[in-house]
């Protein structure tokens, strides 16, 4: 059985009401306001209905009232006032206050029983629409956020292939303005000054890993400012002075903008690792924009190139026993191979020097 209070401050008008309720309800009584505040406070959500008398001493009907709206419980449980007042403007004071309804004193039995049962009624179907247009609601709200993270999720997927697009083109770019010169060069010298060009795009996975190792997160943003090998070119030249040769011409073209080098190899790494390391930003044309693009060029003699494919090999190949003695190894063979370098350039030069050209 539901619950239901009656506040009153005569005993009789209570008992009349018990007598008229208790066989449909549990009745529970209070003889003020306090006492109603104190036994809704102790179950709010058991009452399914209050029965409010008007006048009564220490907290009279509307400080309850008052007291319901501010603690929000006037939306939970309907209030039915029972009093004798027959005066309009206080009753509508009462509706607008937001009482369920108003039954007169004195008490018909058959006028209590059915307002009270329709006003529990009507409020129960109130509430299980409110909590079904609640339900609604947050469905809703899931499937909007759904459509907003694949929205997100597309735009992204958009923006990163057309950010990986200028990165071919910029490959395609340099990869050019680099045979162009050869062209050039091998016109005048009637040799190359490379062998090959390699060219690769960072597969995304070796993108995303290198911000996570940087600690920054997966953003277009963050791998157009963090990852400057996006794009990676690399060019395999025969001697030395070539790369050198290679590397000051493609620099003095005037829109190439060089924003770090690292020559390893006149500070080689301590491993043995030669190789001239140029991070350049290109532009690109695209149909509406120029735009400024990082490329990371590499430049290895052949002899520079198979040391460093042969280590990057070794290295990664798990459960190498005796690491020390291997690295040692490589190091000589580095040092063998960058004797072996100018000792080639040297006889070059001989060659071309006695007018023989290679
Ligand atoms: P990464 O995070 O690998 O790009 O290194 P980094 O940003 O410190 O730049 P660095 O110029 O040192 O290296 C760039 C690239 O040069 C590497 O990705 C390799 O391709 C190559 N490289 C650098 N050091 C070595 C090395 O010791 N051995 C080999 N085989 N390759 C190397
Ligand atoms: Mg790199």
């Amino acid at each position: 059985m539901q619950r239901i209070l009656v506040v009153d401050d005569a005993e009789m008008n209570r008992e009349l009401l018990r007598e008229i309720l208790e066989t449909d309800y549990v009745v529970e009584m209070a003889a003020n306001g306090a006492q109603a505040l104190q036994k809704l406070r102790e179950c709010p959500d058991e009452t399914a209905a209050l029965l409010l008398d008007l006048h009564m001493p220490e907290m009279d009907g509307f400080a309850v009232i008052d007291s319901m709206r501010e603690s929000g419980w006037m939306d939970d449980i309907p209030v039915l006032i029972i009093s004798g007042e027959n005066a309009v403007e206080v009753e509508n004071k009462c509706f607008e206050l937001g009482v369920a309804d108003f039954i007169h004193k004195p008490f018909v039995d058959s006028i209590v029983r059915n307002r009270v049962r329709n006003t529990i009624e009507l409020f129960n179907c109130k509430n299980q629409l409110e909590k079904k247009i609640e339900r609604q609601s947050e469905a809703l709200r899931r499937q909007e956020q759904i459509i907003r993270i694949q929205a997100e999720q597309l735009s992204t997927a958009e923006a990163f292939s057309k950010l990986m697009m200028e990165y071919r083109s910029v490959i395609m770019e340099v990869e050019t303005r680099l045979k162009v010169l050869n062209a050039m060069f091998s016109e005048e010298y009637k040799r190359n000054p490379f062998e090959s060009i390699k060219s690769r795009l960072k597969k995304p996975e070796s993108i995303y890993k290198k911000l996570v190792r940087k600690d920054l997160p997966v953003t277009i943003e963050n791998i157009k400012e963090h990852v400057t090998d996006v794009a990676g070119l690399r060019v395999i030249c025969s001697f030395p002075d070539d790369i050198y040769r290679l590397a000051e011409l493609l620099l003095k073209q005037d829109d190439i903008i060089l924003l770090k080098d690292k020559d390893y190899i006149r500070e080689p790494k301590n491993n043995g690792y030669r190789s001239l390391h140029l991070i350049l930003s290109v532009p690109i044309f695209l149909p509406d924009e120029k735009k400024y693009v990082k490329a990371e060029v590499q430049f290895r003699t052949i002899a520079m190139d198979f040391w460093a494919s042969l280590e990057h090999k070794l290295k990664y190949k798990k459960s190498i026993d005796n690491t020390e003695e291997i690295e040692r190894q490589l190091k000589a063979c580095a040092d063998s191979i960058e004797a072996l370098d100018y000792q080639m350039q040297e006889i070059r030069d001989k060659i071309d020097y006695s007018g023989g050209g290679l």
